[in-house]
């Protein structure tokens, strides 16, 4: 079986763990300090703060930018729910903005009229490695006074005019084990203003700055210290893990163009995508549906899946909490995509198999 996805981990981090163990601090030690040292200097911002996970970094980025109770968040329907739910955590309304169905992210053009007086951030996703468009969204907030916060969950190395992601605003990452990096459960916010990195850190461990004294309401986001170790050895490892998602999706981007009724992913020309994920469009009108090919792949031990198939403003939560419009772009593109393996432990001989099997179906 040739999953959609698979953690490439070698005995460095078998060792770092051990190390971890032997040593015997395992929560919020040296090397979630080192990890953190690290991953600030490889997005290039001044701070990184470690959490538990991808949905915490994104919790507490919102609270550290102020989001609170009745606030409105602009932020893309075609994600991942843990977008959107960090918001609802906040107290915060999403707004959705549809999506540029080029690139799956939200659209800037449609960004501008959906700002109120209450809007207080944009929240955009990098979906599948690829940026949103920075130099859009970064003007909207500067001229409306609005928080930026960048859920790069997808995203680890992709870069929009040479900038790294998580670097326009306040970055959120996630390092679960399909990620581009993984530490088992993890994540990072990376920002350079001083105030949100401190207040980050409080809301983290339970609103302290000094032990025992909770001057703000904060949570237990921290993260462990194996977990960081894994981090260590893993971002070490982070570009050459992209050149070869990036060499396996140019690969299978060249085969299949050549099929009919499939649309290999868009790649702008200022960005580097990181291929998270690689999705196709399998076009509605095509005789072979998007489903039927998921459920023949899988037949031959291909793992495709579908990222997303129903946007969040159409998941049964928030259709009970009242968003009940239609977001044409969102809704057509859940019905189209399907990602197929890209990571980079795969074979040249694995990528061929999966090409083959789509042209034989
Ligand atoms: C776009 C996006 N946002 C947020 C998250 C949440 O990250 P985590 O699963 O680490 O909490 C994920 C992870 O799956 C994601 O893909």
């Amino acid at each position: 079986m040739i999953n959609i996805s698979a953690p490439v981990l070698g005995n460095d981090e078998i060792e770092a763990v051990k190390d971890v163990l032997k040593l015997g601090m395992l929560a919020q030690g040296p090397k979630v300090e080192q990890f953190e040292e690290a991953f600030a200097s490889y997005i290039g911002t001044r701070y990184a703060i470690a959490t538990s996970n991808g949905t915490a970094a994104l919790h507490i980025a919102l609270l550290a930018a102020g989001i609170g109770k009745d606030d409105e968040v602009i932020t893309t329907p075609f994600s991942f729910i843990a977008t959107a739910n960090a918001i609802l955590f906040c107290g915060a309304r999403p707004i959705f903005v549809d999506i540029d169905e080029n690139t799956f992210n939200i659209n800037p053009s449609l960004i501008y009229g959906k700002i109120t007086p209450r809007t207080k951030a944009i929240l955009p996703v990098h979906l599948y490695g690829h940026p949103c468009d920075m130099k859009e969204i970064v003007k909207l907030c500067d001229e409306h006074n609005l928080a930026l916060v960048e859920d790069a969950c997808q995203a680890h190395g992709a870069e929009h005019r040479g900038k790294k992601v998580g670097s326009f605003g306040i970055g959120c990452f996630s390092f679960y084990p399909t990620k581009n990096l993984t530490t088992g459960e993890g994540g990072m916010i990376t920002t350079d203003d001083k105030d949100i990195a401190q207040k980050a850190r409080m809301i983290r461990n339970h609103g302290q700055k000094e032990k025992y004294s909770h001057e703000i309401l904060g949570y237990n986001y921290r993260m462990t210290d194996i977990a960081a170790a894994l981090g260590v050895c893993q971002l070490k490892k982070l570009d050459e893990f992209n050149r070869k998602r990036i060499e396996n999706a140019k690969l299978m981007t060249q085969e299949i163009s050549k099929i009919r009724g499939l649309t290999p992913p868009f790649v702008a020309t200022d960005v580097k995508h990181v291929f998270h994920q690689f999705t196709i469009r399998v076009t509605a009108d095509y005789e072979m549906s998007r489903d039927k090919l998921k459920e023949s792949l899988k037949r031959r031990g291909i793992g495709a899946e579908v990222y997303y198939p129903l946007p969040i403003h159409k998941q049964p939560y928030y259709q009970q909490s009242g968003y009940n419009h239609c977001l044409p772009s969102s809704e057509k593109t859940a019905m189209e995509v399907l990602s197929l393996p890209v990571y980079p432990g795969l074979t040249p001989e694995e990528l061929n198999y999966i090409v083959e099997a789509i042209r034989s179906i």
